[in-house]
């Protein structure tokens, strides 16, 4: 019987229904993620792997578990955790979730967006730490989203999707990719511009790149020092995209108003870190696909590509 090796619990019935096409399913079984020894000993043998994000899916683990491997297959879109290239060597065939969780990212960008600007986090803990006393002009002021130019950098599915939402607020849409989208920019409304004048111009810079070597750090120093005065950064694409530590410094001594980050650099982000005590820095814990429907489905994707693979079929949802 072909055994499959599962990261972690998945929502929904689908690992019985991998079950029920007479594989093995192993399932890590605790909360956080197995240790490296484990994850090493877990996979021997396996004919199929269902990874996330913060597994470290490289040659060594893909060695580990032997020539048996055919399928990897990641409960995420973001890749930047599997070596492609080890697998494309072995034969091993890589799937991910693409689409299904374009619109559950883009609300949370949004929420977090929304969060950041309006002050809400702040003005929770102002009115439970019992400071609310008086209603007052001046009071928790903060920038208006209607109207605003907003910059998208990567302008795929979720930064299209994030930019329809910012449509909805009547914002002008800027962004940046490595090829123009004419359908996007005519539907949008959006004008695709350089990266420092998208970062000049923007009221809100809204992050959606996915993790290359191209884009790490791509939010440094430099770059965060040349946004609007009172700008604020959104991070739901993957931590290491932004320095932390010149985050930080835009936010104290720059031009930053406030960040929303869903993802972090370290993540996750320990409960002492420095960004925890600003005041208008707003960090989710990596749910940006939280939505109870898309993580429903994005466990089918996994486990149908899975199925697909060791059943001799072409996979829906390849890497490459
Ligand atoms: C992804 O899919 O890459 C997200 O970051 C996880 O939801």
């Amino acid at each position: 019987m072909s055994r499959v090796f599962v990261t972690r619990n998945l929502p929904g019935n689908s690992l019985d229904q991998l079950r029920q096409a007479g594989l093995e399913v192993d399932v890590w079984p605790d909360f956080l993620a197995p240790p490296r020894q484990e994850m090493l000993e877990r996979a021997r043998g396996v004919a199929g792997l269902i990874t996330m994000l913060e597994d470290r899916v490289d040659a060594e683990l893909m060695d580990a578990a032997g020539p048996g491997l055919k399928v990897i297959a990641q409960y995420a879109v973001g890749l930047d955790n599997i070596d492609l290239e080890a697998a494309r060597e072995r034969g091993i065939v890589v799937t991910h979730t693409p689409g299904v969780l374009t619109d559950a990212t883009a609300d949370l960008a949004f929420a977090l967006l929304t969060a950041a600007a309006r002050r809400v986090v702040e003005g929770h803990d102002y009115v439970r730490r019992g400071q609310w006393k008086t209603w007052h002009p001046e009071l928790l002021l903060g920038p208006e989203l209607y109207g605003a130019t907003v910059g998208v950098v990567g302008f795929g599915r979720i930064g299209q999707a994030f930019a329809r939402r910012a449509r909805g607020f009547d914002m002008e849409v800027l962004y940046t990719s490595r090829h123009r989208k004419p359908e996007a920019e005519a539907e949008l409304n959006a004008k695709h511009v350089e990266l420092n004048e998208l970062i000049e111009r923007s009221d809100f810079v809204s992050l959606h790149t996915p993790l290359t070597p191209e884009t790490m750090q791509l939010m440094n120093a430099e770059r965060l020092g040349r946004m609007k005065e009172g700008a604020i950064l959104i991070n739901t694409a993957r931590g290491k995209v932004v320095d932390t530590a010149a985050l930080l410094d835009a936010l104290e001594n720059g031009p930053l108003f406030a960040a929303g980050l869903d993802v972090t650099d370290p993540e996750p982000l320990p409960a002492d870190h420095p960004l925890l005590d600003h005041p208008r820095v707003v960090v989710t814990p990596h749910i940006g696909s939280a939505g109870r429907q898309t993580r429903l489905k994005m466990a089918e994707m996994v486990t149908g590509d899975v199925q697909a693979v060791l059943s001799g079929q072409q996979p829906h949802f390849p890497a490459f």
